[in-house]
């Protein structure tokens, strides 16, 4: 046995195993190593940890779901951080760095507060994260996984706009068609960049792939966003009974608000409360020649997509049988 100074052996360790720089968090309380020496004062049965995760993808309705799914009285959901507001933006983002006491303390509650029955959050950035179903598995791998799947041209699309609104120098200047239509060999590196975040996320199959390397298919809910944002009642009630929740009646909670044109909160007075300026943003619609090309774009990963839905048992979105048509 030889004695080397810490320090050193903590850099000729991770020059011999780069890969493992990025700690992985599991859960002290199931690994009998850690709980021989944790302190006297970290309680076990009261970490609380989320037994159900919306994991995206951006922009297809993800807010409105998570907006949804807090009305029911049996369901707590994280609290906002001052950096990345109501999405903890953890497994694979920046905040895994910040380690898991940081996790812990965006669900400040008691474990088993009586009727609370789902402990959820949501991070739309989860979704098409290479490092994220890993690491959420290493945490939580007994959570349900919901994932909101839209016609991933529409969604495309959308992020296209929301880079618009958050004024985007590259997104300002080029138009959508033009974004298409970059390539990897653009002088202008940034409107591949910007390509390649609308397009990538919505290669659904290749991410979901991903997913199930670390979940079964069981906990996992693929949620038709069209449907959500057109008819939200029968989405719920699917998430309730996915979630194992006693159904309460969305219709008494959920009402169309003309003006803004989409279901919103029902709130005292027969008011509604809806979701802010950023989520249903009005634009131009995206045109017939770009629909037709993106939606030829995006064939072969609709094919895989309903392989795989089909394989799985998973429910089959109305938008992907309508796309599978179109072009058949
Ligand atoms: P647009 O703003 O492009 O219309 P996310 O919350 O995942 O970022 O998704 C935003 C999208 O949610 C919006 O995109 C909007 O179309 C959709 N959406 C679905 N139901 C909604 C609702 N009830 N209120 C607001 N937006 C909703």
């Amino acid at each position: 046995l030889k004695w080397m100074d810490p320090l050193k052996m903590g850099i000729a360790y991770f020059q011999r195993f780069p890969d493992e720089r990025t700690p992985v968090w599991g859960n002290p309380c199931s690994d009998p190593r850690h709980l021989e020496i944790l302190s006297s004062d970290f309680n076990c049965s009261q970490l609380a940890l989320p037994n159900a995760v919306i994991v995206g993808p951006q922009k297809t309705g993800s807010t409105a779901l998570y907006a949804f799914l807090k009305l029911h009285p049996n369901v707590q959901s994280n609290v906002e951080n001052n950096v990345t507001y109501e999405e903890p933006q953890f497994f694979g983002g920046k905040a895994y760095l910040n380690g898991l006491d940081w996790y812990l303390n965006q669900f400040p509650f008691d474990s088993g507060v009586e009727g609370q029955q789902v402990l959820f959050e949501k991070s739309a950035t989860y979704f098409d994260s290479p490092d994220a179903p890993r690491q959420m598995n290493a945490l939580i791998d007994e959570a349900k996984l919901i994932i909101i799947l839209i016609n991933p041209a529409k969604r495309a699309y959308s992020w296209y706009q929301h880079m618009i609104a958050h004024k985007d120098p590259i997104a300002m200047k080029y138009s959508f068609a033009q974004v298409l239509a970059a390539t990897d060999n653009d002088s202008e590196r940034k409107l591949w960049k910007l390509r390649q975040r609308c397009i990538a996320p919505g290669r659904y199959a290749h991410h979901l792939d991903r997913w199930l390397e670390y979940y079964s298919p069981n906990r996992l809910l693929i949620v038709d966003g069209e449907q959500l944002k057109d008819d939200p009642v029968p989405v719920m009630n699917d998430v309730q009974q996915f979630l194992g929740l006693p159904l309460i009646d969305y219709k008494q909670l959920l009402k169309f608000n003309e003006h803004k044109g989409f279901y919103c909160s029902q709130a005292e007075g027969n008011k509604t409360k809806c979701l802010g300026k950023s989520k249903g943003r009005g634009y131009e619609p995206m045109g017939a020649e770009l629909t037709d090309s993106l939606a030829k774009l995006y064939l072969q990963d609709n094919i895989a997509l309903h392989k795989m839905i089909t394989k799985m048992g998973w429910r089959t979105p109305r938008w992907l049988q309508e796309q599978l048509v179109k072009l058949s």
